[in-house]
């Protein structure tokens, strides 16, 4: 461990700062006292079945209604809302068209150039019909999933919309993945068409993505594709293939304005979402049709507390679930103001973020702690030149956030006066578990605060035992939720060991391990630590050290790998590889690139290790495990502590040290 990293978690341990929400933000708010959240977690608690029986009806619309809330006599595997149809694009859209929201903004887009656009709820639901309907014409029929691998554009919003209207599950593959990456997700999901663009604006730069999409379609290993519909956005040149290739511009404005909502099955699948785990390929986990747009809608609505006329603006990518929650399906089944930005802060314009605020009066900012590192390091100066006083709530997510940043966004972009809401949760979970509710919740520096009404959360030791307050332990799930992962794409039984009975005390239980460390105070607020597997969190970005290892092991030259995440105080985590070469092959600078650009080539650049440790050996047990305890211990330059005994040549460690 660095020593100022050793410094954020003592500050974390040590943290006492309470902040109360202010008298104006709680007499405005739905969820106005601690005593308001605790007689709704007590509801909840009390008779679960009910209270999202209740929700469920209260804050959907059915085409048919369900008879059962929750069927969960088969544990792992659960059913919210059997016998009920319903459809979330339906939810997004029809239901706001008919009443004054019809000409209320629903998204603004704002380009890395500059360039703006924007549209109704009546005209989001015009442009979702015409393609939806130009999916139809290019057979794409119920069942039938869709991967999109777009930029940051408003057609990534729509397809996932259309794609949802008419029932075909979409497969969003972020579009800083590799064109292998991609290939791996298509296959797997078995994809019938691709939706993507010539390219995007990211940072300065055209990013060309129709070209990796025609690699990863280039060896014929994904046959199941077969059509390509491409947004023009950079004008960058690209190949169309006739009969497989289409353009957007030239397909969608043609069709019909109205195409029915399909009366989906609550159980009935909405997307696949890939993530990393432990061991083994990305998984695509499985999210269904009613409880993932219920838990959207709902924890949309209470952590930030939606008004009319509030403009909110989620700055991650469609690509990630943030991206799906909370820029497209929560605000927009909420009736909210969206706001989707194509580009990112960037050396020419360090004020980007802070432009857009200003520029569109943004209300509610939400956005990722490495993010707010990265400002605090540049300094308040290029805040302090923007009016942000439009804002009223801040928002945070994807990794833990130590109390100086957080300390920091809220005095330097939120004036003191706005509340901060910490959310921990994960694709897995569909939405926020953990996090305070603005008018009701004081909240720490550092703490993701409470469990949302609903969710039963404990931290446990190896034993499945609650631990004592102040006591490190596995962070876990008790109960079933709505907008719970329903399955592993293809895999169920992976889902059931990778969740379930991945800590042997679970075995048979129904209880959800999330694979974070965690701890609760003496309020019970929790404090989410990281992650305990072999998943590390890069800026955000989920990743397995495995997916990386077989990245780098599929080199030539390598013949072992493994990898480990360092603590860094930008990233959150950095990436630092030992590698062993094949006999015969030299250690020099142009390998280390070279393995560099392999693993961006394999799964994207956000894999690309940031240091490679060449080593004659890895430090394995007799059984031939490699001890990451200990290469975690040296890529951070900390002493080696616990036991060692149990490994096989000892040597092996000397001359790592070395
Ligand atoms: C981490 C992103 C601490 C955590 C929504 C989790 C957090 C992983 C927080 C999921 C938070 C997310 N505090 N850690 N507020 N939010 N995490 O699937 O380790 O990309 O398991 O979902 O991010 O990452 P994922």
């Amino acid at each position: 461990m660095s020593k100022e990293s050793s410094k954020t978690i003592e500050s974390v341990l040590h943290e006492k700062r309470v902040f109360r929400p202010s008298e104006q933000v709680s007499d405005n708010a739905r969820i106005s006292s601690l005593d308001d959240y605790q007689n709704i977690y007590d509801l909840a608690r009390k008779d679960p079945e009910k209270f999202w029986e209740e929700a469920a009806r209260r804050e959907l619309h059915w085409f048919k209604p369900f008879h059962q809330t929750l069927n969960w006599s088969n544990p792992p595997f659960a059913e919210w809302f059997s016998g009920g149809t319903t459809n979330i694009s339906y939810n997004c859209l029809d239901r706001h068209i008919t009443g004054p929201k019809a000409n209320k903004t629903a998204l603004i887009w704002e380009g890395e150039p500059g360039d703006v656009r924007q549209f109704t709820y009546k005209e989001l639901h015009t442009d979702v019909c015409r393609t939806a309907n130009a999916l139809r014409t290019l057979g794409i029929k119920k069942g039938d999933l869709v991967a999109l691998y777009m930029p940051m554009v408003p057609e990534a919003a729509i397809a996932m919309l259309a794609c949802a209207r008419i029932g075909a599950p979409h497969s969003v593959v972020f579009g800083g993945f590799s064109s292998d990456a991609l290939r791996d997700r298509l296959i797997d999901g078995e994809a019938k068409a691709v939706i993507t663009a010539d390219g995007g604006f990211r940072k300065d730069k055209a990013v060309p993505l129709k070209k990796a999409v025609d690699a990863a379609l280039s060896d014929g290993s994904c046959p199941t594709v077969k059509s390509v519909l491409v947004v023009q956005r950079t004008k960058e040149p690209i190949d169309m293939f006739s009969g497989r290739d289409h353009w957007w511009h030239e397909l969608v404005p043609s069709q019909d304005e109205y195409c029915p909502a399909q009366q989906m099955e609550s159980e009935e699948r909405l997307f696949v979402l890939y993530t990393s785990g432990s061991t083994g390929k990305p998984k695509g986990v499985v999210h269904t049709t009613a409880g993932y747009n219920l838990w959207a809608h709902l924890t949309f609505q209470w952590i930030f507390d939606i008004k009319d006329n509030d403009i909110y603006w989620c700055t991650a990518d469609v690509g990630w679930i943030t991206g799906h929650s909370y820029i497209v399906y929560g605000p927009l089944s909420n009736g909210a103001t969206t706001v989707m930005y194509e580009g990112a802060p960037r050396p020419s314009n360090p004020g980007a973020f802070w432009e857009l605020i200003e520029k569109h009066k943004i209300s509610i900012f939400y956005t990722a702690p490495t993010a707010i590192r990265a400002f605090m390091k540049t300094g308040r100066e290029i805040p302090d030149k923007y009016d942000l006083s439009s804002l009223r709530l801040l928002g945070t997510v994807g990794e833990p956030i130590n109390p100086e940043a957080w300390m920091w966004y809220r005095e330097v972009i939120g004036g003191s006066k706005c509340p901060i809401v910490d959310t921990w949760w994960q694709t897995e979970t569909g939405g926020v578990m953990i996090s305070p509710l603005p008018g009701a919740t004081p909240t720490k520096p550092g703490s993701a605060t409470l469990p949302l009404p609903g969710i039963e959360a404990d931290v446990v030791d190896s034993d499945g035992k609650s631990v004592e307050v102040e006591e490190g332990g596995y962070l876990v799930i008790k109960k079933p939720w709505p907008g719970m992962m329903r399955t592993i794409h293809g895999n169920p039984q992976r889902f059931k060991e990778s969740y379930w009975e991945y800590l042997p005390f679970i075995n048979g239980k129904p209880i959800y391990f999330a694979g974070d460390g965690a701890r609760r105070d003496s309020d019970g607020y929790f404090w989410v630590m990281g992650r305990v597997d072999d998943v590390i969190n890069v800026s955000g970005h989920r990743l397995g050290t495995m997916e990386i290892e077989s990245a780098l092991v599929s080199h030539p030259f390598v013949s072992e790998a493994a990898v480990v995440g360092r603590l860094d105080d930008l990233k959150g985590e950095s990436i630092v590889a030992f590698v062993t070469l094949e006999s015969g092959r030299d250690v020099n600078d142009q390998l280390f690139d070279e393995l560099r650009s392999h693993v961006s080539k394999e799964i994207g650049s956000i894999a690309r290790p940031d240091e490679i440790k060449f080593t004659d050996a890895l430090p394995k047990t007799r059984s031939g495990k490699i001890m990451r305890r200990i290469l975690r211990a040296l890529a951070s330059g900390e002493k080696i502590s616990g036991d060692t005994s149990t490994l096989e040549d000892r040597s092996v460690l000397d001359k790592l040290r070395k």
